[in-house]
């Protein structure tokens, strides 16, 4: 999930990477910047709700800084309001699956 290439470099064995973000404007950006690049594809996603990834597709999932935007509005990482809750429950499901 919203895996930028220069911190999983093709070199070290990964040679097809799909970098998701909910931005539109973010993923319009890194596609320009990575045009060069083979074996990268993008797709605009919501990491709550990524049902149009089919279950078991990927070896492996990183996150990188992502869960930190869904916990953004909290004052402490430990004590978060339900809804927040429930959103971090439902990316950790999504990348599980
Ligand atoms: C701190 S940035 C991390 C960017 C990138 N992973 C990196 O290493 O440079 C957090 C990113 O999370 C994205 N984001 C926020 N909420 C999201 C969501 N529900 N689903 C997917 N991406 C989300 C934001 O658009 C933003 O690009």
């Amino acid at each position: 999930m919203c895996v930028w290439h220069e911190h999983i470099s093709l070199q070290r064995g990964f040679h097809h990477i799909v970098s998701t973000d909910i931005s539109k404007v973010c993923i319009a950006k890194q596609q320009e910047r990575y045009r060069d690049l083979p074996g990268l594809s993008w797709l605009c996603s919501d990491m709550t709700n990524m049902s149009e990834i089919s279950r078991s597709s990927f070896d492996a999932v990183v996150e990188k800084a992502t869960l930190d935007a869904l916990l953004a509005a909290e004052k402490s990482p430990w004590d978060v309001n339900e809804v927040t809750a429930k959103r971090v429950h439902s990316a950790l499901l999504e990348i599980s699956r």
